[in-house]
């Protein structure tokens, strides 16, 4: 099946059409945020389901209640996905936990007025490239990968879903507010858990002890979250992704795009990141 079979062009993005049906969208469009709510914002496969544990441990003060027993998509639920129109987030109580992969310019209106905690995670684009090789390979919603070589051109293009890996960093990195925005990228997180979680709840003004922040260090870490039925992926059905094929918690590490590129593909990869970067002045972790 083809992008036309199985995706919408929305604000530019291609999105995965049975996962992001138009009321979802419209649901969104519509969305009204309070000033506590928290967002974690990702490009796919950069971290999203890392922070959908790593943030109610530590808004719960550690307690694993919310991570033991909630999947990970109701627990921290994405704005644009078909499950958000019957969660009643309206009810939630405060602070309410969401997460989108929205690109910046696709935000409601009500996100830039009333401003909330948003928490962008950033991954080395070649790892995101890796990462999402190999699940668009076991999902039934995306289109197939194909040859490696195609799938990189397409992915350097943005024809994947949720567009260019390139606009949706750049657009959360020029974000015109960037006082309620905690950057943050996903080799922090793999290099230096405890401190990544402690400058977290810094950000989120949850005051922890050393001892709580180390208990979700260690709940958070690869190995625990995979034995984590509630955030591994296991109660999806095999249509949906066939974790056969290639498990939702693959690998966890940095640096895998070395495993799968050629020389030639890192070197192309180079000359595109370098060019669409050029005029980025932050400094990434993986540069
Ligand atoms: P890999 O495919 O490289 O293993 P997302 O949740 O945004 O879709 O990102 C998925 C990627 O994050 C996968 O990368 C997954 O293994 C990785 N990931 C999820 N939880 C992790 C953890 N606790 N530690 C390290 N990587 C994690």
């Amino acid at each position: 099946m083809t992008e036309a079979d199985l995706y919408t062009l929305y604000k530019g993005v291609y999105v995965p059409t049975c996962v992001h049906p138009p009321q979802s969208l419209q649901y969104y469009e519509e969305f009204t945020f309070r000033p506590n709510d928290i967002l974690i914002v990702t490009y796919p496969k950069s971290g999203t389901t890392w922070m959908q544990e790593i943030v109610p441990l530590i808004m719960s003060g550690g307690d694993p209640a919310s991570v033991e027993t909630l999947p990970n998509w109701d627990r921290v639920p994405w704005l644009e996905e078909q499950r958000a129109c019957i969660l009643n987030l309206e009810e939630r109580p405060s602070p309410r936990m969401f997460a989108t992969h929205f690109h910046n310019n696709m935000m409601p209106p009500s996100f830039f007025k009333v401003k909330p905690k948003v928490i962008y995670v950033m991954r080395n684009p070649k790892d995101v490239f890796t990462s999402s090789f190999h699940y668009y390979g076991m999902t039934s919603f995306l289109v197939k990968p194909g040859p490696q070589s195609e799938f990189l051109c397409k992915f350097l293009d943005g024809q994947v879903m949720f567009g260019s890996w390139f606009d949706h960093v750049k657009g959360w990195l020029n974000a015109e507010n960037k006082d309620h925005i905690l950057y943050i990228s996903y080799e922090e997180l793999i290099m230096d858990l405890k401190d990544s979680v402690a400058r977290i709840s810094q950000f989120l003004e949850k005051s922890l002890d050393a001892e709580v922040i180390d208990k979700i260090a260690d709940r958070s870490v690869f190995k625990n979250m995979k034995q984590n039925n509630m955030s591994n992926y296991s109660a999806v059905p095999r249509e949906f992704m066939d974790q056969t094929k290639s498990e939702f918690l693959r690998k966890g590490i940095a640096g895998d795009w070395k495993n799968l590129l050629t020389a030639s593909e890192a070197k192309h990869f180079d000359a595109v990141y370098k060019d669409k970067m050029k005029n980025v002045k932050y400094k990434f972790v993986w540069d």
